[in-house]
């Protein structure tokens, strides 16, 4: 069971999960924020369920993740124009504050993997899912979710990448309250340092993602693409060098080779 007392305790945000839902049960986290009829539109509001019975992932995959083991949640952001205009960065705030956070109470490396999962020991502990609901030409609002594998042993099914979890690299069960307090006020901080220095933010990412400078292949709108990941630019996208020069690729699925 998840403390909500211990969590509260652990957080020290201006803004990010100040309104706080705990659910035992929803189709999925993501779902809930999106839609505006919920109620809820606090700017930084945050929705965590033990369980979800359709977790989402990216390109319409599932996210499958056992029951009161880990962590399943979205953060609501609204009415920032700064970020709104720089989404994909919201990517890097995210990924980075997961990671960061794990390093800070577990001291484990992790390491990131374009455009937002995080890695331990080459195997998968984490996924985003960012997406977003508009008026007009304006975003109203950005939804992201985050999937955590935190306490869960055993991982069944077919995946894209190998999974694991905190608790399988580290040894041992893991606090979930401590652990999402700490993302949240990372996630907060780096959502400010975006607005400063974004371009620090996204050296700080750099820094994680081993494959840059890496011979890879991405697969972008059902199309493989091969070259060097070559660098991130400072819109957050990947920069990958072919034989007819440099290329952007906006979002899509990497791997080495
Ligand atoms: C991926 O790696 O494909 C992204 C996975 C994102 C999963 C999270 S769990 C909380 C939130 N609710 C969802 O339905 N999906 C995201």
């Amino acid at each position: 069971m998840f403390s909500i007392e211990n969590f509260d305790i652990k957080l020290d945000t201006e803004y990010i999960g100040r309104t706080f839902i705990y659910a035992e049960e929803l189709p999925s986290t993501n779902t809930f924020l999106m839609d505006r009829n919920n109620g809820y539109n606090e700017n930084g509001t945050v929705v965590l369920a033990e369980k979800q019975t359709t977790g989402r992932g990216r390109k319409d995959r599932v996210w499958y993740s056992a029951p009161d083991s880990n962590l399943t949640f979205s953060i609501l952001l609204t009415k920032d124009k700064f970020l709104t205009n720089n989404s994909s960065l919201i990517n890097f705030a995210a990924s980075l504050s997961v990671a960061v956070s794990i390093e800070n109470l577990f001291q484990i490396k992790t390491e990131l993997k374009w455009p937002n999962d995080v890695l331990l020991e080459g195997k998968k502990t984490s996924g985003i899912l960012i997406e977003s609901t508009s008026q007009g030409n304006n975003i109203e609002r950005f939804v992201i979710g985050i999937g955590l594998n935190v306490n869960q042993t055993s991982f069944q099914g077919t995946f894209n990448y190998p999974p694991t979890s905190i608790r399988n690299e580290l040894g041992r069960n893991v606090d979930r309250e401590r652990l999402l307090a700490e993302i949240l006020n990372n996630f907060e901080l780096l959502l400010e340092r975006i607005k400063k220095n974004k371009i620090e933010v996204i050296n700080d990412w750099k820094a994680k993602c081993k494959m840059i400078g890496e011979k890879i292949s991405v697969v972008e709108n059902e199309l493989e693409k091969f070259g060097i990941f070559y660098d991130i630019d400072e819109d957050g996208f990947l920069l990958l060098k072919t034989r007819d020069g440099i290329e952007k690729v906006h979002f899509g699925d990497v791997s080495l080779g």
